[in-house]
Order: structure tokens, then C-alpha cells, then sequence
């Protein structure tokens, strides 16, 4: 392995515990631009005390740890804290949730290359990581978007997203944080179910080329993949089993066995489907023909976030409710990991 500092055993071990135990992730990463463009379409104040209070809810949900492993914070966020003083990691660690942090800086516009683009953050990463490890992280997350279109994705982007991501896995393992590897394929579009299974196998082909090629070690870290699905505004929309059966298959011919977990964005798809569809992969996974090497669980934000936040509407009246709505969505998703969920669990 080269350059890794550290112990090997520990970034398994941690790895293990996010995806390998029955959880899931909650990813709560949302930067201040993202964070304030969901709250002002929901009518809440785009203020740091708004973004505060709202995250103090997620944080402070009891029962979550039952559902969750871990939890992505943000920048701004992992150093803030509740209104009694606790440390949003320590709340976090108090109820059994790892805490983890994203650690790129968005995705800019690709020079030359009209309509993609490319993430940033390497420049600095190393003192970065090891200042979000002293503040109590254990992981990850880096993010590259890959557009559908006329012409798009060119091989170009695929290619510059996958060495970004290798680097900073490459990183992350040197410090001791376990890499969540994420290459979203986005869902815009009009293009068919067939089309993303082909872009999305060419982009995790990519990055476990780079991810070889940087030394990554691949029991340590964790894919966070786009589900395999039709555009958005595609006619064509496929059965929950079709996408569950397409994202397997997909998922089988280019990741390689050792990976620890894969854990899926949600990437805009209602709440309702992106369980359903989580469910239909483990009952797939568990039929005896296609056993998988990896577990299949969530990481999802808006997925599992948006009907709290959408409760909430900025009022201290509705944070009891919202956290209903949260603990609902987890609870849904970790009956999901088991291939327990059903509609029926939504009208309870
Ligand atoms: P969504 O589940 O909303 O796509 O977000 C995933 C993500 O990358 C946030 O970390």
C-alpha cells in the first residue's frame, strides 16, 4: 500500500461500521448555497441561525441511530451546536451515529467543455482532512456530477471527475478517513433507462481505474452511485423492479467485490420511490442467484430529509413533527436494507 500512514484494519473497520451493520447514512452536507435555495422554496429564512436550528433538529431526532450509521456534515456545520452547547459530532457520537464531513467545494464549470462540469477541492485537502479528523470525523465525502445530454457526457469529463475522486480517496486514506466515492450520473433528461445504465457503467469503470491507479484500498471505502434510471422527463419511466434489476446488473459488471458498501444518493426521486427501489435491490440480493459481494444501503439527503424540512417551515411549533417525519423516512429506508418495506408502512 505504499504511502498509508495508517492502520489498514482501522479504515475497514470503520467502513464496516457505516454500511455493514443494517444502517444507513444520512447525508445532512447540503452547502450554505444548497441549503438556502431548499429553504427558500420551502419559505424558511436563509440565515446561519435558520441552517443551525434546522440541522440541530436532524441531529437531536431520537431513535435515529437505530436506522443510521453516519451522518455528512458540512463545513459550517460541523462546527456548530445545539442551543444547549453540545457539539453537533458530539450529539452525533452520543447516539451511536459516526460522524463524517464533505470535503469538496462543488462542481465549476469544465474549461472547454460546454454544459459539464468538474468538482473542486484538491488544492489544500491534505490539512483540511486531517483538521475535520481532530474535530471528530471518521469519513468522507466527495461529490462529481456527470451530465446527460446532446453529445454529453464526453469522455474528458468522465475521466477528470475520476481522477478527482481517486485523489482525494487517495487522501482521505493517508489521514485515516474512510473516502465515500460519490459519481452521480444526474437523473435530468429525457434519455432512456438503457442510455444511464450506459453512461453510469462507463463512469464507475473510470473511477475504479483511477482509484487502482491511485492505491486506493478498496475494503476502506465506500460507492455512493446514482441508482440506474431513466431521465426525468423521459416518457419511458420503468417498473420499481426494472430500475432495481438494471441497477444490479449495472452495479455487478464494474464494481469490484472488495468495495465494503455501496450506499446510494437519492439524486431527486420522490421519497416514496427511492425506498421502494433501495427495497427491490435487497430482495434481489437476497434471491440466492444474484448474491452481491456488498451490502446495498442509503445515503441519502433530500430522499429522506425533505418531508421534515417541509414540515418544519422555519417554526420551533413544528420541530416535533418534523422529527416524526424524519424518523418515518429512516425507519422506511432501514425496513428497505432488510427488503421489509412496503407502501403500506407509508400510510401507518
Ligand atoms: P441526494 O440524496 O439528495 O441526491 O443527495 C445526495 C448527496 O450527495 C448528499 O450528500
Amino acid at each position: 500500500m505504499g504511502r498509508l500512514e495508517v492502520s489498514p484494519q482501522g479504515l475497514i473497520d470503520t467502513a464496516h461500521r457505516l454500511v455493514g451493520v443494517g444502517k444507513g447514512l444520512l447525508a445532512m452536507d447540503e452547502s450554505t448555497g444548497t441549503c438556502n435555495r431548499r429553504f427558500a422554496a420551502a419559505g424558511i429564512p436563509q440565515t446561519e441561525e435558520a441552517r443551525r436550528a434546522y440541522r440541530e433538529l436532524i441531529v437531536t431526532t431520537s431513535g435515529l441511530g437505530d436506522s443510521i450509521g453516519g451522518a455528512i456534515l458540512y463545513d459550517e456545520t460541523i462546527r456548530q451546536q445545539t442551543k444547549k452547547g453540545s457539539s453537533f459530532v458530539r450529539v452525533l457520537t452520543d447516539a451511536g451515529i459516526i460522524p463524517g464531513i464533505k470535503v469538496d467545494i462543488g462542481a465549476k464549470e469544465l474549461a472547454g467543455r460546454l454544459g459539464e462540469k468538474i468538482t473542486e477541492g484538491l488544492d489544500g485537502l491534505r490539512d483540511r482532512l486531517k483538521e475535520y479528523s481532530a474535530m471528530g470525523a471518521r469519513f468522507a465525502k466527495w461529490r462529481a456530477v456527470i451530465t446527460l445530454g446532446d453529445g454529453l457526457p464526453s469522455r474528458g469529463c468522465i475521466e477528470a471527475n475520476a481522477q478527482a475522486l481517486a485523489r482525494y480517496a487517495a487522501l482521505c486514506q493517508e489521514v485515516g478517513l474512510v473516502p465515500i466515492v460519490e459519481p452521480e450520473v444526474l437523473m435530468a433528461g429525457g434519455h432512456t433507462l438503457e442510455r444511464g445504465r450506459e453512461v453510469t457503467e462507463e463512469t464507475l469503470h473510470s473511477v475504479f481505474n483511477h482509484l487502482y491507479t491511485q492505491n486506493v484500498m478498496l475494503e476502506g471505502m465506500i460507492l455512493k452511485p446514482n441508482m440506474v434510471l431513466p431521465g426525468l422527463s423521459s416518457t419511458n419511466q420503468e417498473s420499481v423492479e426494472t430500475v432495481a434489476a438494471a441497477t444490479v446488473k449495472c452495479l455487478l459488471g464494474a464494481v469490484p467485490a472488495s468495495v465494503a458498501g455501496i450506499a446510494f444518493l437519492s439524486g431527486g426521486q420522490s421519497a416514496e420511490f427511492a425506498s421502494a427501489r433501495l427495497n427491490a435491490m435487497n430482495i434481489l440480493a437476497r434471491s440466492t442467484a444474484s448474491r452481491l459481494p456488498w451490502p446495498l444501503v442509503f445515503s441519502f439527503a433530500r430522499a429522506i430529509q425533505q418531508p421534515a424540512l417541509e414540515i418544519w417551515q422555519g417554526k420551533e411549533s413544528q420541530v416535533a413533527a418534523a422529527q416524526d417525519a424524519l424518523r418515518h423516512r429512516a425507519h422506511c429506508n432501514h425496513a428497505a436494507l432488510q427488503g421489509e418495506y412496503s407502501a403500506t408502512m407509508e400510510r401507518s
